[in-house]
């Protein structure tokens, strides 16, 4: 038997400690929540996206009386970001969640579908993405969308 530790590397800023970019990424976001469409959760999640060409993309969760037929946040955003500019990598995604009248104090995860596609997108272009999640108190800051999902499915799994 052996054992592996599966490790992931994340840092934790205060919003005066980010980056412009970082901060103008995270500012669509929050914005974002606004045009959330969550009758059912109240639970309202705004993504932003900057890719490698300077375009902001913009993402937020839709849900639908048929609970599986919605999509979240991120997925919105970077399926949009797919279909408008298949050719440009993502260089940074950020999320906010807002519900019961705030921002969330603790980051939100992004849901483990997410976490998978914005793989795909790192993989698709062999570019890392940074993944920023916003909190009120701190902002949790990914190197790469591979730091949140070890152990990936990727396309070579496919072959066996
Ligand atoms: N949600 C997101 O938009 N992103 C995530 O990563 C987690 C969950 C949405 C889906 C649903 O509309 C609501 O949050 C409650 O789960």
């Amino acid at each position: 038997m052996k054992e592996y530790n599966l490790t992931a590397k994340m840092r934790a800023y205060k919003w005066d400690e980010l980056t412009d970019e970082q901060r103008a990424v995270l500012t669509v976001a929050k914005e974002q929540v606004e045009r959330s469409y969550c009758p059912y959760s109240h639970f309202h999640v705004g993504a932003g996206l900057l890719l490698e060409n300077g375009e902001i993309i913009r993402g937020c969760n839709q849900e639908n009386a048929a609970y599986p037929s919605g999509l979240c946040a991120e997925r919105t955003a970077l399926f949009a970001a797919g279909a408008q500019y298949p050719e440009v990598p993502v260089k940074k995604l950020a999320i906010a969640c807002f519900t019961g009248g705030h921002f969330t104090k603790e980051p939100g995860a992004p849901c483990g579908g997410c976490r998978q596609v914005m793989l795909e997108s790192e993989h698709r272009y062999g570019a890392k993405m940074e993944v920023l999640l916003y909190g009120e108190e701190e902002t949790y800051v990914f190197e790469s969308a591979a730091d949140l999902l070890p152990l990936t499915f990727v396309k070579e799994n496919l072959i066996g």
